[in-house]
C-alpha cells in the first residue's frame, strides 16, 4: 500500500545527497559479486583493534558495576547521562581552560539528530511567517545538512574562494567574506571543521570572523567537530577548537569508534542547550544510555583522547599520505588536477578542473575499472547557483587498505588521462 504523504512526509522520505549515490553503490557492489572492486566511497570508519578494545574494556567495567541496572533498565534525563556530562565538562575545562558546567552540555542521539534539532529550532518560519535561514558559509560541506531542515528553502550555502597552488597540484577552499551574509534573517550557521568531504580546516581567524558576523544578531554558530580534537582528533594540521558565547561546539563519538551507539555532544550557552534538549525530548527522549555510560568511562580516564592521538589520527593520516604520494607519482603533470590540502577527516577531495564530462559520468568511468569514489556534486547542499566546479570533484574515502588506495589511485590516474585525452582528440 502506498501511503498518502504530506509535504514533509514526501520530503523526509526522499534520499538526499550522498544517500542517493550510496544506493547506486550498494547495487553496483551487489551486481559485481566476485569481481575485484576498490570501494573508496565509504564514510563508515574502520574498526581499529585498539579502539574496539577500549570499548570492550569500558563495557566490561560497566557490566561489573552496580550502575548497570540504572544505565540500561531505566529511562534517564533528555540532557544526557550525568556521569558523561560531568566527564565532558571536566575534560574540556581542564584541556581548554573553559569554565563550563553541566548545564552547558547536551548529549544527543548521534550528532546528525543534533543538526536536525538546531536546523528546525533556529531555521525555518517564525511565528510571523519570516524565513530564517540556515547558513553554510563554505560550500562544499557535509551532505547530511541537505536533509535536516523541514523547510529546505531555508538552507543557503556560499561559494568559497580557491587558494590554488598550481605547480604542486594542490588547492584549499576559503570562506568568501565578500559574499557571506549573516543578518537578522539568519537562524543559525553550520560548518564542519575538519570538513567532510574536503578535509579542510578553517583557520581560527576564519572561525572568529564568522562568529563575529553572527554575534550582533544572536545567531548560534554550530561548529560540527565530528573529526576534531580531542576525540577523534582527525586533524592532520594544528587546530584548536574555538568556543564563544554564540558558538555551539558540536561533537560526535562516531569517528572515535562508537557510530553504532549514536552519541553526539553539544557544548554551548545554557539557553540554547535547553531549546535543543526540549526538541530531543519530543523527538526521541534521549540517546542510548549504554553508549553514554561507556563513553563516560573512556573520557573520564583520558583513554579516549589518548587513543585518538596515538592510534586514530596516525592511522588515517598515513592513508592520506599513501593517496597523495600515489597521485603525485601517477597523475600526468600537464593535467589540471588539484588535491585539496589534507588537513583532516577521513576523506580526500580531488578537483579535476575543466573535466570534459560530469562528475557523475566520471564516477561511471571509474566503476568500469573497478574503482568506486563518490561524485562530488552531492556535497553542495544549499548552493543554489550553477557552478561548473560542482561537477568536477570527487570524494575519495581513506577507509580502504593501503593497497586498495594505491591501486585505486593508479587506476583513477589512468582514467583521468584517457578522459582528458579523448576530449582533446575529439573522440
Ligand atoms: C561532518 C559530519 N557531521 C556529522 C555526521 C553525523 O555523525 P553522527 O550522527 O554519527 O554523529 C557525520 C557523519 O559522517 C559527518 O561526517
Amino acid at each position: 500500500m502506498k501511503p498518502a504523504l504530506t509535504k514533509i512526509g514526501a520530503q523526509m522520505s526522499n534520499l538526499t545527497g550522498v544517500r542517493a549515490i550510496m544506493k547506486d553503490i550498494v547495487e553496483t557492489l551487489r551486481a559485481s559479486a566476485g569481481q575485484e572492486l576498490y570501494n573508496l566511497s565509504a564514510g563508515n570508519p574502520l574498526i581499529l583493534p585498539e579502539v574496539e578494545q577500549l570499548w570492550r574494556d569500558c563495557t566490561a567495567d560497566l557490566l561489573a558495576s552496580e550502575e548497570y541496572g540504572e544505565v540500561v533498565c531505566r529511562y534517564g534525563s533528555s540532557q544526557g547521562y550525568a556521569p558523561l556530562i560531568n566527564a565532558i565538562a571536566k575534560d574540556f575545562n581542564q584541556r581548554y581552560g573553559l569554565n563550563i558546567t553541566d548545564r552547558n552540555v547536551l548529549i544527543t542521539a548521534g550528532s546528525q539528530s543534533l543538526y536536525f534539532y538546531a536546523a528546525n529550532a533556529f531555521g525555518g518560519y517564525t511565528v510571523d511567517g519570516d524565513l530564517k535561514q540556515i547558513v553554510l558559509p563554505l560550500s562544499p560541506d557535509y551532505t547530511g545538512y541537505g536533509g535536516v531542515c523541514l523547510f529546505p528553502e531555508a538552507l543557503v550555502a556560499y561559494k568559497p574562494t580557491l587558494d590554488i597552488d598550481a605547480p604542486a597540484h594542490r588547492f584549499k577552499y576559503r570562506p568568501d567574506f565578500t559574499q557571506l551574509s549573516i543578518t537578522e534573517q539568519t537562524g543559525c550557521v553550520i560548518f564542519s571543521r575538519p570538513c567532510n568531504p574536503t578535509g579542510n580546516v578553517l583557520t581560527n581567524d576564519e572561525v572568529h570572523k564568522i562568529a563575529a558576523l553572527a554575534a550582533p544578531y544572536n545567531v548560534p554558530v554550530l561548529i560540527d567537530s565530528a573529526y576534531a580534537p580531542p576525540f577523534p582528533a582527525l586533524n592532520f594540521t594544528e587546530m584548536t577548537p574555538v568556543f564563544g558565547e554564540n558558538i555551539l561546539h558540536c561533537m560526535s563519538l562516531s569517528k572515535a569508534g562508537l557510530p553504532g551507539e549514536r552519541i553526539g555532544v553539544v557544548i554551548g550557552d545554557e539557553q540554547q542547550i535547553q531549546v535543543l534538549e526540549s526538541f530531543q525530548t519530543n523527538v526521541g527522549i534521549h540517546s542510548s544510555r549504554y553508549g553514554q555510560a561507556i563513553a563516560a568511562r573512556a573520557i573520564e580516564s583520558g583513554a579516549l583522547a589518548n587513543i585518538a592521538e596515538a592510534v586514530i589520527r596516525p592511522f588515517y593520516q598515513k592513508k592520506f599520505d599513501v593517496l597523495e604520494s600515489t597521485l603525485d607519482a601517477a597523475m600526468p603533470k600537464d593535467l589540471p588536477w588539484f588535491l585539496h590540502r589534507g588537513e583532516g577527516a577521513i576523506f580526500a577531495w580531488l578537483w579535476l578542473q575543466d573535466l570534459p564530462m560530469t562528475d557523475w559520468e566520471f564516477y561511471q568511468e571509474l566503476k568500469k575499472v573497478g574503482v568506486i569514489a563518490v561524485p562530488g556534486s552531492t556535497f553542495f547542499p544549499g548552493l543554489q547557483e550553477e557552478w561548473e566546479h560542482k561537477h568536477q570533484c570527487l570524494r575519495i574515502s581513506l577507509t580502504g587498505s593501503d593497497q586498495e588506495i594505491e591501486t585505486g589511485m593508479l587506476r583513477l590516474a589512468k582514467v583521468a588521462e584517457q578522459v582528458y585525452q579523448r576530449a582533446t582528440v575529439g573522440v
